[in-house]
């Protein structure tokens, strides 16, 4: 696999029929009466933007992403849909319906006091590095009764029994690629892949909470939890590979290696675990939760 040919985005996982389906649950868990504006935090390529339209195609969504990059392939898709909204003004005008999607952090919205009916946040909450700090602000955009809904697949209670050694089976192998491909480049008298030290993995098993730990903080920012759930997913082989692949979780799992390195042998290192344990999948649960300001 060349190095150049590994998608850092996360728009080749997210248009997998295994992640759609487990976020198309979430879609169609939410109660749609009242909801005319949407915010879509962390909407990352609009998935979940997408979903809701296909739902309720009268609806107008404010997608905001940390990422240009993602929020450009937002853009890009939902223009070529006929559903892109050009900004908050058109987002915010009378009767509009479609999606604009702004790069942006989550946790400063420039969003009005009570303005949306409902707030998504698609397998991102655990990324936001001020828990509280995000779910106030979810709480201040949203109008009283309005709806909060999220998922993820970061949380205490996510490896099903029996299936941690697999992942951790997958980092030991793609630690050996990362270190086969340093031998070979210093062999090829260039020099060794470079490391910078420092950061640390904010996604993967750092500040991790449990739904119960989920709860309380909804909680604690005003709202009332509603329901919480889990969905069983199983991960295929190339979904996993498009899941190491992405950047924002290579980063983590590598922290330090240059992103794309960190992909290839993330996308690499799936193949020689699964074909070392036999396997051609690995299930995950989802955690959905869901509540009311
Ligand atoms: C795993 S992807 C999920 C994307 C999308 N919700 C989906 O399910 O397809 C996580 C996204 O969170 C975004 N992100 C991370 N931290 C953020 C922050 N503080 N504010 C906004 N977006 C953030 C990343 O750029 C990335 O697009």
């Amino acid at each position: 696999m060349s190095l150049n040919l590994v998608d850092t985005t996360y728009e080749s996982y997210a248009n997998l029929p295994e992640y759609i389906s487990v976020n198309q649950v979430l879609i169609d868990q939410i109660d749609l009466d009242g909801v005319r504006r949407v915010a879509d935090l962390a909407c990352g390529t609009g998935l979940l933007s997408g979903l809701l339209l296909d739902r309720a195609p009268d609806v107008a969504i404010c997608g905001v992403d940390l990422d240009p990059e993602q929020t450009g392939i937002a853009g890009r898709t939902f223009a070529g849909r006929g559903r892109l909204l050009s900004g908050l003004e058109a987002f915010r005008a009378e009767g509009a319906k479609g999606a604009c999607f702004l790069t942006q952090s989550a946790d400063e919205l420039p969003l009005e006091d009570g303005e949306v009916d409902l707030v998504m946040i698609g397998n991102a909450i655990h990324l936001m590095p001020d828990k509280d700090k995000f779910l106030a602000e979810v709480a201040r955009i949203l109008r009283p009764g309005g709806e909060f809904i999220f998922n993820s697949l970061f949380y205490v209670g996510t490896f099903p029994e029996g299936s941690e050694p697999i992942y951790t089976e997958w980092l030991k192998q793609s630690a050996i690629i990362l270190d086969e491909k340093n031998r070979a480049r210093i062999a090829a008298g260039e020099p060794p892949i470079p490391r910078k030290r420092g950061g640390g993995g904010r996604a993967f098993a750092k500040g991790w909470l449990s739904p119960e730990g989920w709860a309380e903080k909804v909680a604690a920012a005003g709202m009332t939890v509603t329901s919480v759930g889990r969905s069983e997913s199983i991960i295929s082989r190339s979904g996993l590979q498009l899941i190491g692949a992405y950047g924002g979780l290579a980063e983590v799992l590598m922290s330090g290696y240059p992103v794309d390195i960190a992909a290839a042998c993330l996308f690499e290192g799936v193949d020689r675990a699964f074909d070392e344990m036999g396997i051609e999948s690995v299930p995950r649960y989802w955690m959905e939760m869901k509540a009311r300001r």
